[in-house]
């Protein structure tokens, strides 16, 4: 059944458990985080991404969103379609009017009264259309040095607990991402990110929205289970899915070329879905739906 984010994450919140919101570029994958999620009986959120190429297209946008939208529809278990990192209001506005159930703005590089500004506009236009918002305070970065050395990323900058009660009464968000020492994308080699619960605990205790971890991938399963019982209710995951992904398609083109070539595409899916459905028992929704 397709649902707001915020029928998902208010229990999660409240049975502490954490749901995967997991970065789909395409159809088949749409498929993957469904078919998962109605294996193991648990909600999930499918992130989609106006800003990557093969949706840039309006056309294209607008197909792709109806056929998220009714999978979602179609499936026996609660599905979201969230706007993962909306930039700018003009994206919110696109993503209000193809048919997403919840966005995201992310102005967290911004400064502070800038992000909230930005916030309480897109709240303020969200809600109207009935939607649930998300935003960032505190900034993920990229795990990888070498983005940031090339400009190209935003450092990591952890949230400030003291400004949370703030951000939220002043913005009216629905859902709060929250820089705890998580990062964004694959990290150097065996390098496992150092959360800070204390902080997290801090923060979870002040905050009366549903709580974001950005970047899941790469952090470490007690990490994530700890964090999802800590508070967390949503996990982004992209990266770790699409090495489990190209892993099993690889996998089967080198066990017999011919048919891995014809099944490359299909082993690729299958390995994507697998790690979302690990994750779904690391984040403990599975049985939730
Ligand atoms: P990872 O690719 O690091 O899992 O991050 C995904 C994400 O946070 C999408 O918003």
């Amino acid at each position: 059944m397709l649902v707001k984010m915020d029928e998902i994450l208010i229990k999660a919140r409240r049975e502490k458990y954490g749901v995967i919101a997991v970065s789909c570029f395409s159809l088949e994958l749409i498929k993957a985080a469904i078919n998962a999620a109605e294996k193991k009986r648990s909600p999930v959120i499918l992130n989609i991404n106006l800003k990557y190429d093969f949706v840039s297209e309006e056309e294209d946008v607008e197909l792709f969103l109806y056929m998220a939208r009714e999978r979602a529809r179609r499936s026996s278990v609660p599905v979201a379609v969230n706007l993962d990192h909306g930039q700018d209001y003009r994206t919110i506005m696109r993503a209000i009017s193809h048919g997403f159930t919840s966005v995201m703005i992310d102005a967290s590089a911004k400064s502070y009264h800038e992000n909230i500004a930005i916030t309480k506009e897109v709240v303020h236009t969200a809600h109207a259309a009935g939607l649930p918002v998300e935003a960032e305070l505190g900034c993920v970065g990229m795990a990888d040095e070498t983005f940031r050395l090339e400009n190209k990323y935003t450092k990591s900058a952890k949230t400030d607990p003291a400004l949370v009660k703030d951000f939220i009464e002043k913005t009216n968000v629905d859902f709060l991402a929250v820089s705890i020492g998580n990062a964004h994308g694959p990290y150097a080699k065996n390098i496992t990110p150092h959360i800070d619960f204390e902080l997290l605990t801090e923060i979870a205790e002040i905050t009366p929205v549903p709580l974001v971890l950005h970047g899941g991938s790469g952090t470490g399963d007690d990490n994530l289970s700890k964090a999802c019982k800590m508070g967390i209710s949503k996990i982004n995951v992209g990266t770790d899915l699409m090495e489990a992904a190209i892993c099993k398609a690889n996998a089967g083109y080198q066990e017999n070329q011919n048919k891995g070539r014809i099944n490359f595409l299909t082993n690729y899916v299958t390995g994507y879905q697998e790690s979302i459905e690990y994750y779904m028992e690391v984040f403990g929704s599975d049985g939730k739906a």
